[in-house]
Formats: structure tokens, C-alpha cells, sequence
């Protein structure tokens, strides 16, 4: 099916089961342990070896000699893996693009040298201290401030590497009222709660793997580019994940390592990634540093508007390119975006929590603030005022739907915007002083085409199957709702199989693209089922109806599995995309406001409201979207105040590699937290009128927290994360 005209009425718009508010039909397995996650599957191979991984000493060099001797013949051990022995290993095409497996060159620290497999896990770490690896350690570079100037233009996954609009330069040297400022943003790793895993199995030249991993199509094109077999004799499952944060959206180490691990020793080989790895062995968010020059004049009306970002990675990896939320927030007739990125020499950079608009709203959403108090307005009107009508860099091309100011409008209001006192530091309540802090949202709605299955049977059971991925977001819910809806039957009536590479190609967990590519796919594969039922039934399939579990048309009433008494019927269909997309800039949108106060004896930041109020579509799962929301606010309080992986520029790796180092919000910082989804449908962006709203929820709250901060205590750090040492000396004075 083809989906290039804006949906009209359908099934979905009866809304007897997408709209509605509904637990997780997963969610039983969950709390009672009985869902398999990748270390789990224990029965699908037995006598599983362990493997364990041993990362690279050094940032920069060549392995001049590994040592093995007294590791193999060490208890348990059953086979070391090394370049010396794991045959041709490819990177260059796949998506990731450091090796997996050093040797002899080292590319980065903690880069994977060894994996040791033995009968325990116990006795496999045990050897592993008895490897020997002699390094010659070259010099590197490891300093994105040092390596910035000079840094080539690089290009994002959305748009050019630069955009201009207008005359920046002249608008902005004649605009009465000037910002000219410069933010920057901490490398962030994904620190999800299940490591990245994998079970490996060969049967002869098919090899299948357990594993932990958001895109599933990729990894298995992956996989064979990495290890030179065909893709034909591959098989990923990854029924349920953990969190992954978009650092499971390729396969890493883990996963090539239990392979050829298993391939080594001839049996099943499990690999989890040790703690300790995970920060510089895997990917992460890359640094950011930024300008933002914001010329208005003195009513207040934006007239030029630029944001360059600068952002390192390795060679023909993806920029973190900051600017990009800038192309579609705000209006000004002169526009400059520019993204730049440095080749340094530490781990690969990837995609994190909604790569570019976080780093990238933590940085205008920041200005948009100091400019609001310099033209003298209130930062939500300053907002309003400057609302795009429509794409700022796209002269004549609307947006599906934006409700920008409607969100900051409401979100004022259920907050209590007006009780805010403008004057930083003026708010007192004992020992705090509190201020409150607005930001606007923004993620892209994109969809990418997918598959899906569908099968009834004679009971009436509906069973979805497609390679789409549940990173632990609530899609297998939405999957089943869509599916009742469209074959008007309920929920328990509705089987959803995910994430094995046996089912129709979805579209993977990323991009915040998963739920409203999914749902689109399901919607096209029962639209074909539809018509196979109503054939079979002997009806008009024009007029008739699915509803209750039963297929009417005028008063001739058949129960649904009856259409499959002879056999269970298939229906598989694959949603592609006309250019919509091209025609109308599509985004989800909300706005974010947040109370703080700070201890004015000690500094410390307290978080104490959260509201944010989204426009993004029909909302399919009320209750797992504002599970969403929640999270990704609660993911912006760690980039605001908490997050960030510290790099020794002398060494090139990250110092704080474990969760007592790299710290991120718990319980006890998040206070009460609000989630308003307006009224809204999208007929431009799905048959379901729909967005994804994964990251949305990520983008807006850590600089509605700096602007609090500076509301609170009259100090702006434009230096995530805000952390103590950054405004301790200019707390204001006691009185
Ligand atoms: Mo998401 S960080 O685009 O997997």
C-alpha cells in the first residue's frame, strides 16, 4: 500500500481500542519474569559457553603481541578470539564504522581485543586476567575544543551541512537587539539497565543469535557484511530489550564476538557486555559546542537567526549536528545553520535519546531565554511572537500541524505561569530559591516503510508478526490495538510476535519513527485481510462492517473466525511513502515548564514540578505515551544537571565508566511530573494520523531546567551539565 495522500476516514477513526488508555499486554510477562531477553533464552541452545570481553588498554596504536599461553590453559577455558585468528572481519559498509575487534591497529580505547570463552562465566573473566597484550601506543587526538577550529563542514542525516536563508550577516550586524553566545553539551552515553547481549548458535553455516538490538534488518545486513555470509543464513531474534537509547541500533561487539565465538569452539557462546565496557567500547552522544547569534529588533520580532555546531567523530561517521531543531522552531526572515565535525580519535559517536534536537534545544532554547529578557518580553511570549507559520527554511511549505503556541498557552496556564516573578533570584521560600523555567519541544516526525504480517484463525485470533522491535516503549500494545481496531474485534482476540528476523521487515525502534511506521504497516496488512474475510464470508466488501468480534453487512451477521474454518488465512503488506514528507515539514511539538529551587546555603539543585504539554498526532496508547513523556523528562534532568562522560585528553577515553560515575536521575530527583497531550490528528503523516512521541519528550526539559537556574539565582551556565563548580562562587548573597 501506498500511502501519498492525506488519510481520510478509516476504520482506525472509530476508535474503540487506539485512543484508549491501555496497560501493557506485555506487561504480565514482565513482572513475573517470564520475558526472554537475550541472556535469557537458556532452552533454545543448550550447553551454552561464556565469553568474555577484554577491551584495549590504549586509545591509539597497534597490538604488537598478544599472549595466550597461560590464558588457555587456565580451568574452563574453551577458545580466545583475536584478529590473529577470527578471519576477515569488514566495516566499511556497514553502520558501524570502527571495527568490532581490534588487531593489529587499535582505533579506541576499550575497542574489543579478545574474547575468552569458557565453560563458566566465572572462569572466563578469571583467564581473561591472564591474557598478555603488549601495545605501541601512538598519539591521538582527543580534544574536541582544540580540534574545533578547522573542522570540515560534515552533513546530517536530515538536510545539508549548511543552510542559509536570506543575509545573515547583514541582518544580524544591523538588528538593534544582538545575542552572540556560545553553549556547550557533554558526551552522554546511553546507560540503559540491560547491557548489550547476545546468544550465538551455528548449525553448520547458519548462524542465529539472541540479542539485544533495536533494528533488526540492519544488524542481520550487518552481520553478513561483517563476517562475509550471506544474509540468507542469518537470523536475529530480539523479542524483548532492555533500553537501548539508540545505542542498540546496530550490532556491536557483543554480537560479532559471540559468533565467532561460537564458531571457534563449535558451541552455543553467550556475551554481555561487562559494565565497565559499555561507555567506551560501544557508541555514544558526541560533545557538542555552539553558536547562536539571534538579531531582533526592538519590538521584539526575530530577524536573523544562526546556529553553528561543532561535533567530532570518526571518519564517515554522523555528525551530532546540533542546528538541526533550529531549521523549524522559530521565525526570521535571515537564517544560517552550519555543522561541522572533527575527526578525533575516541570511540564511535551515534545516536542518543533524539540525536541532534537535545543537544541542540539545550542550546537555543537557552537563547531564546537571554534574548527574551534583552527585547524586555516574557519568554513565553517572546516565543509566541516568533512562532513560524510555516517552515522557515522551506518558503511556501507548511507544516502538517504545529501547535507550538497552543502547547506553551496551555502549559502556561495549568502551570501557573503568571505567579513567576521575572527578576532572577527574587523568589525565596526558606532556605530556597526557587524559579521556574519554560522551553519549547521538538523531535521530527518521520515514518519509514515496513512490513507486516497478519494471520486469523478459525477461533477468531488475530496474530501480528513483523521484525519491529519493543525497546521496552509499549509497541507491542499499540501493535494489538491497531490490529483489534482494524478487525473490530478486542485485545485478547489480537497475538503480537516481534523482533525476529523470520517476520516481514518493520521499520526498527528509532528516529521516535517506530510506532507510527509500525502501526502503519499493521493498518495495510489488515486493510488486504480485510477483503480476504469479507470474500471468503461471500460479502460486499464496500459495506461491510467488523465489529465485536463479528463481520455484519445489512442483518447478516458471521462470526470473524469463521472466514478461517478451513484454514487459517494470510494477509502480509508493506506501507510505502509518497512525498508527503517532502511537502509538508512534519515535527511533534510540545513545550516544557519547570519549577526548581536551589539551596541557597549549599547550591543544590532541586527539580520540584515538571509539566510538559506535546502536540503530536493521535495519541494510539495514552497510557504508554505519557510513559514516554515522563521518561524522556526524566532523561533531561540527567542532561541538565547530571550527565556526562569525562574525557582525559591526554589517554583519549572516558574516565567515569560505570554508574557510580556516570550519574543519572533516580527516584529521588524527580519530583512530580505532569504530561497534557493536546487534540490533535495528523492526516499528512499516517493512515493512524499519527507521530511517534519517543523523544519527544527529551528535548525541551533540560533547557527549561538552565533557564529555571537562572531564574532561580540570576547565574546562566550555558556549560552543561549545570553541575556545582559552574555557579557555587556566584550564588547569590545571603540577606
Ligand atoms: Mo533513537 S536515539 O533515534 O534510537
Amino acid at each position: 500500500m501506498k500511502f501519498d495522500t492525506p488519510a481520510t476516514t478509516n476504520p482506525i477513526d472509530r476508535l474503540k481500542v487506539v485512543g484508549k488508555a491501555t496497560s501493557r499486554i506485555d506487561g504480565p510477562l514482565k513482572i513475573t519474569g517470564a520475558a526472554t531477553y537475550a541472556y535469557e533464552h537458556h532452552e533454545a541452545a543448550p550447553n551454552q559457553a561464556y565469553g568474555h570481553i577484554i577491551g584495549s588498554a590504549i586509545a591509539k596504536g597497534r597490538i604488537e603481541r598478544i599472549d595466550l599461553k597461560d590464558a588457555l590453559r587456565a580451568p574452563g577455558v574453551l577458545g580466545i578470539v583475536t584478529h590473529e585468528n577470527s578471519g576477515p572481519i569488514g566495516s566499511k559498509k556497514t553502520t558501524v564504522r570502527t571495527r568490532v575487534l581490534a588487531g593489529p591497529e587499535v582505533t579506541h580505547y576499550h575497542q574489543a581485543v579478545a574474547l575468552v570463552v569458557a565453560e563458566s562465566f566465572e572462569e572466563a573473566r578469571a583467564a581473561a586476567a591472564l591474557v598478555r597484550i603488549s601495545y605501541a601506543r601512538a598519539d591521538g587526538r582527543f580534544d574536541l575544543a582544540e580540534a574545533k577550529d578547522g573542522a570540515p563542514l560534515a552533513t546530517p542525516y536530515r538536510g545539508p551541512p549548511e543552510t542559509r536563508i536570506g543575509d545573515f550577516e547583514g541582518a544580524f550586524a544591523a538588528a538593534p537587539v544582538q545575542l552572540d553566545e556560545s553553549y556547550s553539551t557533554p558526551d552522554q552515553t546511553h546507560a540503559m539497565m540491560e547491557p548489550h547481549a547476545t546468544i550465538a548458535v551455528w548449525d553448520g553455516d547458519r548462524l542465529t543469535c539472541w540479542t539485544s538490538l533495536q533494528l533488526i534488518a540492519n544488524g542481520v545486513e550487518d552481520m553478513a557484511l561483517t563476517l562475509g555470509i550471506s544474509k540468507e543464513n542469518i537470523r536475529m531474534v530480539s523479542s524483548f530489550i532492555g533500553g537501548g537509547f539508540g545505542g542498540k541500533a546496530f550490532i556491536l561487539s557483543d554480537n560479532v564476538l559471540a559468533a565467532l565465538g561460537a564458531r571457534l569452539v563449535g558451541r552455543p557462546v553467550k556475551v554481555a557486555m561487562q559494565r565497565a565496557l559499555m561507555f567506551n567500547n560501544t557508541t555514544h552522544r558526541s560533545a557538542t559546542i555552539q553558536r547562536i547569534r539571534i538579531g531582533a529588533g526592538s519590538d521584539g520580532r526575530i530577524t536573523a537567526l544562526g546556529h553553528e555546531g561543532w561535533c567530532y567523530n570518526v571518519p564517515d561517521g554522523l555528525p551530532e549536528s546540533a542546528p538541526q531543531p533550529t531549521k523549524s522552531m522559530y521565525a526570521g526572515a535571515n537564517r544560517l545553520t552550519r555543522s561541522r565535525m572533527a575527526l578525533l580519535d575516541l570511540p564511535e559517536s551515534g545516536q542518543l535519546r533524539a540525536p541532534c534536537e537535545t543537544p541542540g534545544m539545550m542550546a537555543l532554547e537557552c537563547a531564546m531565554d537571554e534574548m527574551a529578557e534583552k527585547v524586555g518580553l516574557d519568554p513565553v511570549e517572546f516565543r509566541i511572537l516568533n512562532d513560524a507559520k510555516s517552515s522557515p527554511e522551506h518558503p511556501g511549505r507548511p507544516f502538517s500541524r504545529r501547535q507550538l503556541v497552543e502547547c506553551l498557552r496551555t502549559g502556561a496556564e495549568r502551570f501557573g505561569w503568571d505567579r513567576r516573578d521575572p527578576r532572577p533570584g527574587a523568589r525565596r521560600e526558606g532556605r530556597w530559591l526557587v524559579g521556574m523555567g519554560v522551553a519549547g519541544a521538538i523531535r521530527g516526525s518521520i515514518v519509514f516503510p515496513a512490513g507486516a504480517r497478519v494471520r486469523l484463525d478459525r477461533h477468531g485470533i488475530v496474530t501480528v508478526e513483523t521484525d519491529m522491535t519493543d525497546l521496552g516503549t509499549g509497541t507491542y500494545t499499540i501493535v494489538a490495538q491497531t490490529a483489534a481496531e482494524m478487525m473490530g474485534t478486542s485485545l485478547n482476540k489480537v497475538v503480537v510476535r516481534l523482533g525476529d528476523s523470520r517476520f516481514p521487515v518493520g521499520p526498527g525502534a528509532a528516529g521516535q519513527a517506530g510506532a507510527a511506521s509500525t502501526t502503519a504497516a499493521v493498518y495495510a496488512a489488515c486493510v488486504k485481510l480485510r477483503e480476504t474475510v469479507a470474500q471468503r464470508l461471500g460479502f460486499n466488501n464496500d459495506e461491510v462492517d467488523f465489529a465485536g468480534g463479528r463481520v455484519r453487512l445489512g442483518n447478516k451477521s458471521i462470526a470473524l473466525g469463521k472466514a478461517a474454518a478451513d484454514g487459517d488465512i494470510v494477509a502480509e503488506d508493506r506501507m510505502e511513502y509518497g512525498d508527503l514528507a517532502k511537502r509538508y515539514d512534519m515535527q511533534t511539538f510540545g513545550a516544557n515548564f519547570t519549577e526548581i529551587g536551589v539551596d541557597c546555603l549549599t547550591g543544590e539543585i532541586r527539580v520540584r514540578r515538571m509539566l510538559m504539554v506535546c502536540a503530536a498526532g493521535r495519541i494510539i496508547n495514552p497510557k504508554a505515551a505519557r510513559s514516554q513523556i515522563i521518561g524522556g523528562m526524566t532523561m533531561g534532568v540527567g542532561a541538565a544537571l547530571m550527565e556526562h562522560m569525562v574525557t582525559d585528553t591526554r589517554f583519549g577515553y572516558f574516565v567515569n565508566h560505570d554508574l557510580a560515575g556516570y550519574e543519572v536521575p533516580v527516584h529521588a530527583d524527580i519530583p512530580h511530573q505532569e504530561v497534557i497531550f493536546l487534540e490533535e490528528v495528523d492526516p499528512m503523516a499516517t493512515p493512524l494520523k499519527m507521530k511517534g512521541v519517543g523523544e519527544l519528550g527529551i528535548t525541551g526539559t533540560a533547557p527549561s531546567i538552565a533557564n529555571a537556574v537562572y531564574n532561580a539565582i540570576g547565574v546562566r551556565v550555558r556549560d552543561y551539565p549545570i553541575t556545582l563548580d559552574k555557579y557555587l562562587d556566584r550564588l547569590p548573597a545571603l540577606t
